[in-house]
C-alpha cells in the first residue's frame, strides 16, 4: 500500500473503528552522550549507560512496524555515537546501518535528532539539530563551545533536510526569536520547531506561564510573517496552555522504546504524570492530527520534504 493510502486507512481505522495504533515510534538507541545538558532527562553516565545492540534495534523496529508505525525517530543520548562492532557478521554497524535497516523493513520516513557536535553524517530523511538559543544561552544549557561547533557542522553538511529544534526554558526564552531568525537566514537550514522544557526531573528550568505566553505570541507572529516554523498555527494556540488539550490528547500516536528495551505505548510524560505541564510541541500536534486539522496536516507534510 502506498504512503498516502496507508495514512488515510490508519486515520479512518483510528477515528471510526477505535483502533489505537502508533504512527510514529521514537527509539532511544543509547543513553550515552558526548554532552551533559542542564535540561536533559535522558542522558546517563558511567555504569548506568545502556546501548542497544544491532539485533535489539532490529527487533524493536520490527515490533513498531508490526504495531502499524511507519515513521521512526532515532534518539539518544547522542545517536551519532551509536556503534555495534560485532553486528553484521563482524562487519560492524553504525547509525546509517540502522537507517538502511528501517528503510528495508518498510518505514516511510526516518528521522534523527542530534546535538551536532560531530560531523552530521546521518542519512535519514530528516535531521533535527538541537539549538537552545544563541551562543551564550545555548552554551550555558549544553556546554562551552557547543554552539559554535554545531554551526560549523551545519555549515559543512550537505544533507538536504536539516532542521532545528529548540527546547525553551526559563533561561533561554528571550532567544526564541533570534533562533528563528538564525534558521531563516541560514541556507543550510529548513525549518524550526520548538518544545517547552518538560519537568521530568525538576521544575527549575520550567518557563512561567507569562514566559510561555510571550514565546507563543512571538511564534504566532513569526509564523504569520512567513518564518519557517514547523509547529502549526493551531498547534501553537494549543501549546499556550496544556489544559486546553489535556482532555483531547492522543499521545498513543507515538510509542517510545527506551534504551534498556522498555516499551512505552504512549508519550513517557503520561506515566511520569507531567501532562499538566506538557510543552511537547508534538503532543499538541498529535491532538490535532486526530481531528485532521488542516494547518497541522500541512505542517506535518511540509516538514518531511526538503525546502
Ligand atoms: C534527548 S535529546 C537526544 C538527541 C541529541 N543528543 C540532542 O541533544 O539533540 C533529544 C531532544 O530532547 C530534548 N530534551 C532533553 N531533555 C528534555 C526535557 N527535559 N524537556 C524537553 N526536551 C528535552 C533535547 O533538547 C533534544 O532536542
Ligand atoms: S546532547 Fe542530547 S542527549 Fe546529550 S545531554 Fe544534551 S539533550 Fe541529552
Amino acid at each position: 500500500m502506498g504512503e498516502f493510502l496507508y495514512y488515510a486507512s490508519w486515520w479512518f481505522g483510528c477515528k471510526f473503528a477505535g483502533r489505537r495504533r502508533p504512527l510514529q515510534s521514537v527509539i532511544f538507541i543509547t543513553d550515552r552522550c558526548n554532552l551533559h545538558c542542564a535540561h536533559c532527562n535522558v542522558v546517563k553516565t558511567g555504569p548506568n549507560v545502556t546501548t542497544m545492540s544491532y539485533e535489539q534495534v532490529r527487533e524493536h523496529l520490527q515490533y513498531c512496524y508490526d504495531l502499524g508505525s511507519r515513521i521512526i525517530d532515532f534518539e539518544g543520548g547522542e545517536p551519532q555515537l551509536w556503534r555495534d562492532e560485532t553486528a553484521c557478521d563482524g562487519a560492524g554497524a553504525d547509525l546509517n546501518t540502522l537507517i538502511a535497516l528501517a528503510r528495508e523493513i518498510g518505514f516511510f520516513s526516518i528521522t534523527v535528532t542530534t546535538n551536532a557536535q560531530l560531523p552530521i553524517t546521518a542519512d535519514s530523511d530528516l535531521v533535527w539539530i538541537s539549538l537552545d538559543g544563541l551562543q551564550e544561552a545555548h552554551d550555558e544549557q549544553r556546554g562551552k563551545g557547543t554552539f559554535e561547533r554545531a554551526l560549523e557542522n551545519i555549515a559543512a553538511c550537505d544533507h538536504p533536510n536539516l532542521n532545528v529544534n529548540m527546547v525553551v526554558t526559563n533561561r533561554n526564552y528571550q532567544d526564541f526569536e533570534a533562533v528563528a531568525q538564525l534558521v531563516k537566514d541560514n541556507p543550510r537550514l529548513n525549518r524550526f520547531s520548538f518544545s517547552f522544557y518538560l519537568p521530568y526531573e525538576s521544575r527549575d528550568l520550567l518557563p512561567s506561564s507569562k514566559q510561555r505566553g510571550a514565546v507563543i505570541d512571538t511564534a504566532l507572529a513569526l509564523k504569520k510573517a512567513g518564518y519557517p516554523l514547523m509547529n502549526s498555527l493551531a498547534g501553537l494556540k494549543l501549546l499556550r496552555d496544556p489544559q486546553l488539550f489535556i482532555d483531547k490528547k492522543q499521545c498513543w500516536i507515538s510509542n517510545f522504546i527506551q534504551s534498556d528495551g522498555t516499551r512505552i505505548p504512549t508519550c513517557p510524560g503520561e506515566p511520569a504524570g507531567i501532562c499538566a505541564d506538557c510543552g511537547f510541541g508534538m503532543g499538541a500536534e498529535m491532538a490535532l492530527l486526530f481531528k485532521l486539522n488542516p494547518s497541522m496536516v500541512k505542517a506535518g507534510l511540509t516538514v518531511r520534504s526538503s525546502k
